[in-house]
Formats: structure tokens, sequence, C-alpha cells
């Protein structure tokens, strides 16, 4: 499967041959030198200065972390706003930048109009039909992989209750995926979660979930692990330990699917010392490490560019939430030296076929 995307990544993506074991290179050459994409989450309002140059310079993905979800793009039954949208596109086509729409179906930053309104099933899944072929034929060709659907599964392992679940039964992931590929046959389709890293309750509800995907003939191409994560979580004994999270990874390869580490990061509590630091370096590097020791692993993301702009900051309450690989000064941190140096040091004998 890697080799398929060397040749997409050569073909998309003009850059210098990424001399792997040179550990000046941006993050970029070193992964598609491994055959994988390194990205980050962008935000259409700040794609100017330190930001765009970091962005473009070391990342050959990007996903749109607001901007394609429904309240953004469908503000109103009759309009649709793809203003924010269309700027990330600009970029990452001026960047030669791999684009990650997310996400199509999430009970977050779903519209007030439909969560007030009282729809029956069938008026439901022709506002989700309209909705998604309005979305994903606008960016058909443009949008080379979406998350179809985020965060379907609550963490002991249940369909959640979204408003889609409510309105249309089970089968809305089915119908959200179809209604995708109709759109664009060739986007990679994506289910997207948090907490089923590893082996557990949640990850093998998600595995269920996809395994029956699969086995109905719904087009679905990947499952994102978004890999929100403390320092501290990473080693034997811990939460992502290597033997866990690379069966969970190799099952799903098993189906046929792809895996992204769709939203990586690192949190800490309070103001972060150098201690902190170089262990959130250490557990990025494992985590990178265990991407590339894993074939079906074709993706690695990290939820922003800058510990300026992390979601962190507001969601932890903590405005020294410095969970990203650049500082708030777009300088790079031990976690962005270990990134590279994983991407540079992992020999291509140890990659896999
Ligand atoms: O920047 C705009 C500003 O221009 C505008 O005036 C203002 C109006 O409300 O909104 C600002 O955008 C905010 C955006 O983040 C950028 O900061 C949105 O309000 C805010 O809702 C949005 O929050 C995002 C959140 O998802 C909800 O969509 C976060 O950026 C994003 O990091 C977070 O990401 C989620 C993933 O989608 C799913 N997994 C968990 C992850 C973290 O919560």
């Amino acid at each position: 499967m890697r080799n398929l995307l060397i040749l997409l990544v050569c073909m998309t993506v003009v850059t210098g041959t990424a001399a792997v074991s040179s550990q000046d290179q941006p993050l970029r050459e070193l992964a598609e030198a491994h055959g994988i994409y390194i990205g980050a989450a962008a935000q259409s309002d700040l794609l100017e200065g330190d930001y765009a140059g970091v962005l473009s310079r070391e990342f050959n993905l990007l996903t749109t972390e607001w901007e394609t979800k429904m309240c953004v793009t469908h503000p109103t039954p009759s309009t649709y706003d793809f203003e924010r949208t269309d700027k990330l596109l600009a970029f990452a086509d001026e960047h030669q930048m791999i684009v990650r729409g997310h996400t199509l179906l999430w009970h977050e930053c779903f519209p007030d109009w439909l969560a007030s309104g009282d729809y029956t099933r069938e008026e439901a899944i022709d506002i989700m039909r309209e909705y998604i072929h309005t979305v994903v034929e606008r960016y058909k060709g443009r949008i080379a992989i979406w998350d179809v659907v985020n965060e379907g599964i609550t963490d002991n392992g249940l369909f959640r209750s979204t408003p889609w679940y409510r309105m249309i039964g089970e089968d809305y992931i089915d119908l959200a995926f179809r209604f995708t590929h109709e759109a664009d046959p060739d986007a990679l389709l994506f289910y997207n979660d948090y907490g089923a890293e590893v082996l557990n309750r949640k990850s093998d509800a998600v595995y269920e979930l996809v395994s029956e995907l699969v086995e109905n003939d719904v087009p679905i191409h990947g499952v994102g692990l978004q890999m929100h994560l403390q320092v501290g979580d990473v080693g034997d004994g811990r939460y992502i330990n290597r033997e866990a999270v690379t069966e969970n990874i190799n099952r799903l390869g098993d189906l046929g699917l792809q895996v992204h580490l769709t939203e990586l990061d690192f949190k800490h509590p309070g103001k972060a010392d150098e201690s902190v630091f170089e262990r959130q370096a250490r557990d990025y590097r494992e985590v990178v490490e265990i991407c590339l020791a894993a074939e079906p692993c074709t993706a690695i993301i990290v939820w922003g560019v800058t510990d300026l702009y992390s979601w962190r900051k507001s969601f932890d309450n903590n405005p020294d939430a410095a969970p990203l690989l650049f500082d708030e000064n777009y300088q790079p941190k031990p976690a962005y030296t270990a990134v590279q140096q994983a991407l540079a040091e992992f020999t291509p004998e140890d990659d896999p076929a």
C-alpha cells in the first residue's frame, strides 16, 4: 500500500529526492521517503507569516481543522459557505499539499437549524444526501481524503446517540459513506475517533463497525485514530504501548483499511519545564516509529501548527499548553527534533514491504 502511496505522493508533491539519512530536512521530505504523509490541522484565518511558512515547509498534508464541519459549510437550510475552505484549498494547491477534509458528520458543530428541526427519517436522509453531495462534489478531486463520520462510538463501545443516529438510526453511517463515495468516487473515506488507539472496548467496537461496513461493501478506506494524548502516555505499561497499538493498526489493515494518526498532540498539566518537553519528545518519537513500522499506517497528522493556536489552551483551560512540535514563536521544540530523527533514522530495511 505504501508503494502506491509513494507514487501518489511523488506525482502530487514536487520535492527533491529525500536522502532519508539527513536530519536537516523538513519533515515532509523525510516522510515522503517512507511513503507516508505528515500533516497538520490548519486554520484558514491564520495562513500567513510564520504560520504559513512552517505549514508549507514541514507538511505535505493539511487537515481542515474546523472549516469543513457542517455548522460552517451549511449554516442554514438553504445556504452553504465555502469561503474558509476555499482558502485552505488554495494554500494546499500552492504548496503541493494533500487535503484531509474533517469532518462531514459529527455531533459537535452540528447546525442549530438541523438540531432544532423535527424531521422524519426520510427527510433526514434527504438532508444528509443533499449536504454531502453539495460539499463533496465542490471539492471533487481536490480534497483527497474525508473523515466521513467522526466519534460515532461511545467510550463503552455503543453507538453514540448523535442527532444523525436519532433521526436515521444505525445505518446513518453506511449512508454517509455511500453518499460521499457517490459524490467523489476517488476520495479516500475514513471513520475517525479518539480513545480507540489500543485494544479496548471502544477500539473493538470501532473494529466491529468498520468490519461490518467492509463486509457490506460500504466504500470505506480507512480509520483515523485521533491520538489526543498526555505526556507520559507512551511506553511499556502505559496507555500507548507499542504492541497494543501495532496489533490494533494491523487488524484494521487486515480488513484492507489504511490507518491515519489524525489528531496527534501531547497535553501536560500547567507550564511544562525542560523535563516535560524531553518526555514529550520521546513520546512523539515512539508514536512515529509505531506508525512507520506498521504497514497500514500511512499518515501522521499533528493537531495544529504551533502551540500558539492549540485547542488545548481553551479545552484544558491551560494558557501554557504546549502540545505540539513548534512553540508559540514558531521555533522547533525537542518534539520536532524527535519526530525528525525518527523519520530520518528509521532505516528502509525496517520499512514494511
Ligand atoms: O477563528 C474563528 C474566528 O474567525 C471566528 O470569528 C470565530 C466565531 O466563532 O470562530 C473562530 O473559529 C473557531 C475555530 O475553532 C478556530 O479557532 C471556532 O469558533 C471553534 O468552534 C473551533 O473549534 C474547533 C473544535 O474542534 C470545534 O469544531 C477547534 O479549532 C478544533 O481543534 C476542534 O477539533 C476537534 C476535532 O474536530 C475532533 N476531535 C477533537 C478535536 C478537539 O476538540
